[in-house]
């Protein structure tokens, strides 16, 4: 070895041990976000946050205000919770504040998913193309057909015949398994053909039953905190779902969305071994189907917990849809113009989204730079910590922005005139984001049409079909489970029992 190899070697530990004190000894600078870093050294608030996010973030507002940094777990994040300013980091530059380096870090904490660094920017534009235009008609036309496969043919559910359920269990079953065959493709041929759904119907049963159990242990898999023996059942049913989920075996099935077909061949031009395909397809479920079968539930939950939406929105989908009543027959198809018209259904799932999606909206500083936020205050954020937005706490549950937050108002966005209202303030000022569940800026859900389109359909798939009620109607709708705060829309820590019966 070289003297400067030498050398390097020498020095290298020193160097490690510098930027390890830096960071022990860091404090707050000039213009930088108030700091917090709680009392243990390196945990910082890792303890509190991880609990309950929201009420942790409640409180640093209440002592800091809008913008602050936190230490969690060895890393610096600073929490912006001013909406009027969510733009600058929605469309800061992707060479200053990072979407992907994140979200790498989850794909292989959850997913063991390691993929070789690509144009983001690229591969995001195609992403959107699939989720558009005519590729947006088709997935509707499938989705439609696939809801009615499983909820006619899956449910099991004699005419007439109460039967009984857990209504996350129900509504989650239903919407993973009709989404999935959506995107990932069928064996029976046509959107018309369902004379074969036995098959489909069977292997997406064993394909939710696997992803329950994955979902369940996934956030915590997020945060490393799996127990030895959680870690093992993780990997055995990661595994499964591989066997259930391979390419090859979509190779052959029929209404693949043009979704699936990208994303195969750029699997395959980026080289990936067969397995690595196999669990990004297992992400890629997750990415798309774990957050519609819990907004769905609490959407239900919360019409049957409130008559007066019940009675608007079933009053609104009974007007939609006299003709196929007067007609006797069945919906055949239900077209973008029909669900773009269905404002207080739109209202309902607004307002059970605003209650329920907590997503954390995160992003890595990749260099030195400074935040301007709305009210004129410049801020330096420090390289290598992390942004972090919580649209949940700010503005979705803010009592300036929303009188009684915590409170189900199936019309709060709806306007005088009947169409979506769009109008809300803070401190006087109208609010561009008053509602984050999809985020925004330039890494805004790709599916958010497609997701809104299949809740709106399962919920008129079930007025048309099914007469359902809560078991028992006083009972309280369940807590939260805390620790999915930052995931998306959380579940809730409980299931909640309701009958449901096919209407004669
Ligand atoms: C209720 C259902 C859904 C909710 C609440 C939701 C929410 C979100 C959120 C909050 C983000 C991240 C935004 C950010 O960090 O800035 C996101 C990203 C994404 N979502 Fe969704 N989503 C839903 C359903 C879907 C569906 C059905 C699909 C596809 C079929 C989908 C595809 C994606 C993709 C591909 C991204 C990443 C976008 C990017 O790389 O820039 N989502 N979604």
């Amino acid at each position: 070895m070289s003297w400067a190899g030498i050398s390097l070697l020498l020095l290298l530990p020193l160097l490690i041990a510098f930027w390890g004190l830096r960071r022990i000894w860091r404090t707050r600078k000039p213009n930088e976000p108030p700091l917090d870093r709680g009392v243990v050294p390196w945990l910082g608030h890792a303890l509190e946050f991880g609990k309950d996010s929201a009420e942790f973030l409640t409180q640093m507002k209440e002592k800091h205000g809008d913008i602050f940094t936190v230490e969690i777990a060895g890393k610096f994040v600073t929490f912006l919770l001013d909406p009027h300013s969510f733009d600058a980091v929605f469309w800061a530059p992707s060479d200053k504040l990072d979407f992907g380096k994140y979200a790498e870090i989850l794909m292989d904490r959850m997913f063991d998913v390691r993929l070789p660094t690509s144009n983001m920017n690229k591969e995001r534009a195609v992403l959107k193309s699939h989720f558009q235009n005519e590729s947006l008609t088709d997935l509707t036309k499938s989705m439609f057909h696939n809801l009615n496969i499983i909820l006619l043919n899956g449910s099991s559910c004699p005419i007439s015949e109460w039967k009984e359920e857990g209504l996350l269990a129900f509504v989650y079953k239903v919407m993973l398994r009709a989404g999935y065959l959506t995107l990932f493709g069928r064996e029976s041929e046509q959107h018309s053909d369902s004379h074969s759904p036995a098959k489909d119907v069977r292997h997406s049963q064993e394909v939710y039953k696997e992803f329950r159990k994955l979902d369940q242990l996934l956030m915590k898999a997020a945060r490393k905190t799996l127990s030895r023996g959680e870690k093992k059942e993780a990997d055995a049913v990661k595994r499964r779902l591989c066997q259930l989920v391979t390419i090859n075996s979509h190779k052959d099935k029929y209404c693949k969305s043009s979704w699936f077909e990208y994303y195969r061949r750029h699997l395959e031009e980026i080289e990936v071994n067969e397995e690595m395909q196999s669990r990004a397809l297992i992400l890629q479920l997750w990415a798309t189907q774990g957050n519609v079968g819990p907004a769905t539930f609490w959407l239900i939950l919360y019409l049957l917990k409130s008559p007066e939406a019940m009675l608007a929105v079933k009053g609104e989908f009974e007007r939609t849809f006299q003709s196929f009543k007067d007609r006797n027959t069945d919906i055949k198809e239900i077209n973008q113009d029909l669900l773009d018209n269905m404002f207080i259904l739109d209202s309902a799932l607004n307002e059970a989204l605003r209650l329920t999606a907590a997503p954390f909206i995160t992003r890595e500083v990749l260099a030195d730079m400074s935040l301007k936020l709305a009210d004129g205050r410049e801020f330096r954020l420090r390289r290598h910590d992390r942004v972090c937005l919580f649209p949940y706490v700010s503005p979705q549950m803010d009592p300036e922005v929303y009188r009684d937050p915590e409170v189900f108002q199936y019309d709060r966005f709806l306007s005088a005139n009947g169409t979506e209202k769009t109008f809300f303030y803070k401190n006087g000022k109208k609010l561009k984001y008053p509602n984050l569940p999809w985020g925004a800026g330039s890494n805004v859900c790709v599916g958010k049409r497609h997701a809104v389109n299949s809740i709106k359909q399962f919920v008129c798939l079930l007025f048309f079909y099914f007469d359902f009620e809560l078991k028992n109607p006083s009972e309280k709708i369940p807590e939260f489970d805390r620790s999915r705060y930052g995931f998306g829309v959380v579940q809730p820590n409980q299931d909640i029992s309701f009958k449901y019966r096919r209407k004669s």
